[in-house]
């Protein structure tokens, strides 16, 4: 065989390789950003020691946020970006906490997207007095028939 014929089985044979796993790479990442779209469907992985998402940003937040009390405080919140920079502000004001600098966004970012308020589609239970009166004489008292 001349050294011109096995270089290109040599490449052949690489590309029959590589190929197949370059196109799962493809799919997966096409896959990961469908999902990172809506973070509400995903089920995102706990790091186990400290119980937070790990997730971008886990790092900057147990740097910064694990010396004083558990990251338990954290993970049984749920709140907005506002309330999560209130709550850093009042630590700032009140306990202590150093400025965070540069690491603020980040972990705001981390906060209010895995520890974000609660979306949930039911709304509130009207106050009794806004619910619809039941029984007969209501229905009879207001029904007007628009045929006459
Ligand atoms: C310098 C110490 C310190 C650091 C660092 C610190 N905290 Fe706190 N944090 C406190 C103290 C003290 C409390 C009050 C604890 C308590 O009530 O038991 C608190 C309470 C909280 C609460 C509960 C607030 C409430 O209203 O119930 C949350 C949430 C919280 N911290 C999140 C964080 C986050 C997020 C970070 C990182 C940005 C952080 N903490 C870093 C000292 C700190």
């Amino acid at each position: 065989m001349r050294l011109g014929d096995l270089i290109f089985r040599l490449i052949a044979l690489t590309a029959a390789f590589f190929l197949p796993h370059a196109a799962a790479d493809m799919k997966n990442t096409e896959l990961y950003s469908i999902k990172s779209q809506s973070k509400a469907h995903v089920q995102p992985a706990i790091e186990p020691q400290s119980g937070l998402v790990n997730a971008e940003g886990v790092n900057t937040v147990l740097a910064h946020c694990s010396a004083c009390h558990s990251p338990s405080l954290i993970t049984q919140n749920a709140m907005s970006r506002e309330r999560w920079l209130e709550t850093i502000r009042w630590m700032q004001d009140t306990q202590k906490l150093w400025p965070l600098g540069d690491a603020e966004p980040v972990i705001l970012d981390y906060l209010s997207t895995w520890y974000g308020p609660k979306t949930s589609a039911r709304r509130p239970n009207l106050a009794p007095h806004l619910l619809p009166k039941t029984g007969s004489a209501h229905i009879s008292k207001n029904y007007t028939n628009p045929h006459g």
